[in-house]
């Protein structure tokens, strides 16, 4: 912990050491309702570049509000949906090397689309709170950059999709609320949390800022307001990979085998995994198109964590990124989901349900697991879990993920590991506990399954002790009630057609 606090320490030295919230824009101008000031194109001061697939890392072309000529030398395709990428604040003043990788991401994806990369690089890279306060300038200019294609140019506003890291997240919350129009889709990668976390809608990305508002949180460890990203949901679609406090392969030991690899010129990079995690995300649901992650919704990460929220009725689940399904839910609503460490992120969740008994009163706490998977595509051998408690006579859920499609499964089996120390208990050999079934339930297909021990009544599972076997038991419940309903359906009675 006291090395992670570290790196917190260099981000709050980037930043600053208060965070007042904005005192210095121009409310009053901002919010009038007068409609003179989204034509008045004199004060823009950040810049348009329509970037190629050719060229994703080069500005060569601005479109300028106010000159329609620069539509047309730009090539600017009136029929395609428009992509606008915003980007945060900047420690170098630079573009980070995030931009190109979701250019031409989002070019792989949609070839004839425009992708727009907005320059506010000026005001970006100043004191972290001054930064801040300018998300509303930013904003306003770039509402009048899409006010005007869609009056002057007869853009369409339902092909807009802009796409805001960090403090540009909060530039297209802002720059949809002050257009009168509906943008399309916000897409919000980390919205940034220091200044904005008990700002008012006005101030963040907020769920009226555009017809569709989806949010990925990945950074949000810490005290409210002191986190990098925002913590409180401000999309009709939030979603916290791993919790969304800390992403995997960003802690400690990576970092420094990426110093050891590429110096210290990449701290800004470095020190942002997490934070910068949003935009590979999106990207990887862009260019990965076969293998679409999936979050769930549910009410905590630790009830997430039990395998408890990988329902997908009543649009509980969701495609993540690009496909996302456009469903407005109620607001607030979290979701949740588990990645890899790299590209591809995508994993297949799985509850495991299992009743604990014995004669023995026993009570353990933070036990190491090791449960392989076997399925009809493929196995996952040893995949290591904690689980928090054991107790005698209780259910426990856990939730357990791979990275590789193991198709349907067929068996399982768990091995209890011992920690280091012997206790006296082991010598009495009463550590173990008796499992009768296992239940699972797969997140990706919805599958229910219920597996028994392979050999005998129940399986005894002993701390340090072999792997117990689970096979798919053979009057598995949820397939006799597939039974059932088929029958039902075959006799056309409950069930019309497409009633889904
Ligand atoms: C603008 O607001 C002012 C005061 O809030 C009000 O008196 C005025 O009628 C409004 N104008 C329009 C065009 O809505
Ligand atoms: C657990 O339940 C079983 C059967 O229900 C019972 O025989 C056993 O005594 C219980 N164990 C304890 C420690 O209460
Ligand atoms: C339809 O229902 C009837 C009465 O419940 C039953 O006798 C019959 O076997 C069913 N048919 C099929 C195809 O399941």
């Amino acid at each position: 912990m006291g090395t992670e606090n570290i790196w917190l320490l260099v981000i709050w030295i980037f930043l600053a050491n208060k965070c007042e919230s904005f005192s210095t824009t121009t409310e009053a101008t901002l919010f009038s309702n007068t409609t003179e000031w989204i034509l008045d194109y004199t004060d823009i001061e950040s810049k348009f570049s329509l970037r190629t697939a050719d060229v994703p890392d080069d500005d060569l072309c601005y479109i300028v509000p106010g000159q329609p000529n620069t539509v047309s030398e730009c090539k600017f395709n009136l029929e395609t949906q428009t992509f606008v990428v915003i980007h945060g604040w900047t420690v170098t003043g630079m573009f980070e090397s995030w931009v190109p990788k979701l250019v031409s991401a989002l070019y792989e994806r949609e070839p004839s689309a425009n992708v727009i990369v907005v320059d506010w690089l000026v005001r970006a890279q100043q004191h972290y709170p001054t930064s801040a306060a300018y998300t509303k300038l930013v904003g306003r200019d770039v509402a009048k950059f899409v006010n005007w294609l869609e009056k002057e140019i007869h853009y369409p506003w339902e092909k807009l999709h802009l796409l805001g890291y960090s403090l540009g997240a909060h530039v297209a919350g802002i720059a949809g609320l002050l257009t009168d129009h509906k943008i399309n889709r916000i897409t919000g990668l980390d919205p940034a949390g220091p200044s904005f976390e008990y700002a008012d809608e006005q101030s963040t990305l907020s769920p009226d800022d555009a017809k569709f508002v989806d949010v990925l949180h990945t950074n949000t460890r810490g005290s409210p307001d002191r986190s990098i990203g925002i913590q409180r949901p401000v999309g009709h679609i939030d979603i916290y990979p791993n919790g969304g406090t800390f992403q995997p392969g960003c802690d400690l030991q990576n970092t420094m085998m990426m110093i050891a690899a590429t110096g210290l010129q990449n701290m800004d990079q470095i020190i942002k995994c997490s934070h910068e995690r949003s935009i590979h995300l999106f990207i990887d649901s862009l260019v990965n198109k076969q293998q679409e992650s999936m979050a769930y919704r549910c009410s905590s990460k630790e009830a997430f964590n039990k395998g408890l929220c990988l329902s997908c009725r009543k649009n509980r689940c969701n495609k993540v990124g690009y496909g996302v399904n456009k469903v407005r839910t109620r607001r607030s609503s979290k979701m949740y989901m588990k990645t890899r460490e790299m590209m591809p992120y995508k994993v297949f969740h799985y509850q495991m349900k299992v009743h604990l008994f014995s004669p023995d009163k026993l009570s353990f706490t933070e036990q190491p697991m090791l449960v392989s998977l076997y399925g009809t595509e493929g196995e996952k051998e040893d995949i290591p879990l904690t689980l928090p408690y054991l107790y005698t006579n209780t259910t426990i859920s856990f939730l357990l993920t791979t990275d590789v499609d193991i198709g349907e499964l067929l068996m399982i089996k768990i091995r209890w590991e011992k920690d280091s120390y012997i206790s006296l208990s082991d010598w009495w050999g009463t550590n173990k506990f008796k499992i009768r079934k296992l239940r699972v339930k797969v997140g990706e297909t919805q599958a229910k399954v219920i597996f028994s021990a392979k050999e005998g009544e129940f399986v005894q599972l002993v701390r340090g002790g072999k792997d117990v076997v689970f096979v798919k038991s053979k009057d598995d419940e949820s397939s006799r009630k597939e039974q059932r309903l088929h029958k039902l359906k075959m006799n056309g009675s409950l069930f019309k057609p497409n009633t889904e």
